[in-house]
């Protein structure tokens, strides 16, 4: 697969890091985020051994995760803004430059909404799979919500192109399974109303 070169407008890696997740609903989504994460590693009990975060962004969630983390973004500012002194690296999620089973697990935030296609979200997810021999935790947007229905109707009405990418959930399942992955639990922040749903998979057969 062919991707285009990648490029933000100036400051928004920083303002993503600094500003996007610290006030108003940001800041309530984001501790919605982390309680979520947190109860499936609870769940989780991955194999000992590193960690990888992809898309990391900034690195928000990075602390969250157990064992080393690598942080792995498309986007050279994201990679500069992550705090911390964590191993890092601009790759895409498409061609991780890693070799198999090198991880114990994989956290893949907000990344699968942006990616309009079955297709290239199983490629995805099977990449996830080539790099893990453990566990992995990954999102998507639930259509089966308020915020979708919203997004439909905005959309209709010729006021809102936002790109972003609804599944329902028993079709995210299936993608995930025909990835190699076994769905253990789905959860969403705010069910039937938010579209942010998190789903804890164990590496199953390909
Ligand atoms: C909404 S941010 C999420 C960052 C972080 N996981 C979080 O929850 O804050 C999405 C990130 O995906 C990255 N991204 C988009 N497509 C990518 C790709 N093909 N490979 C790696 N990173 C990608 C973008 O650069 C951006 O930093």
């Amino acid at each position: 697969m062919t991707e285009t070169p990648y490029v933000r407008e100036p400051g928004y890696a920083l303002r993503y890091r600094d500003e996007r997740f610290h006030s108003g609903s940001g800041a309530a989504t984001d501790r919605r985020e982390r309680a979520v994460l947190r109860s499936l590693l609870r769940e989780a009990a991955p194999p000992p051994g590193p960690w990888l975060d992809v898309p990391s962004g900034a690195g928000r969630m990075s602390d969250e995760l157990p064992g080393d983390t690598v942080q792995v973004d498309r986007d050279p500012a994201m990679v500069a803004a992550c705090p911390g002194a964590r191993p890092r690296l601009c790759a895409s999620v498409h061609h991780l430059p890693f070799a198999d089973g090198r991880f114990a697990g994989v956290l893949c935030h907000r990344l699968l909404q942006h990616i309009a296609t079955p297709a290239e979200r199983i490629d995805i997810l099977r990449e996830l799979r080539r790099v893990s021999v453990g566990v992995l935790v990954v999102s998507f947007f639930d259509a089966c919500s308020l915020q979708h229905l919203r997004r439909r109707v905005r959309r209709w009405l010729g006021k809102n192109r936002s790109g972003r990418s609804s599944v329902s959930r028993r079709a995210f399942l299936a993608e995930l399974r025909a990835a190699g992955w076994q769905p253990v639990r789905a959860v969403a922040l705010r069910r039937f109303v938010g579209e942010q749903t998190l789903v804890l998979c164990r590496a199953g057969t390909s």
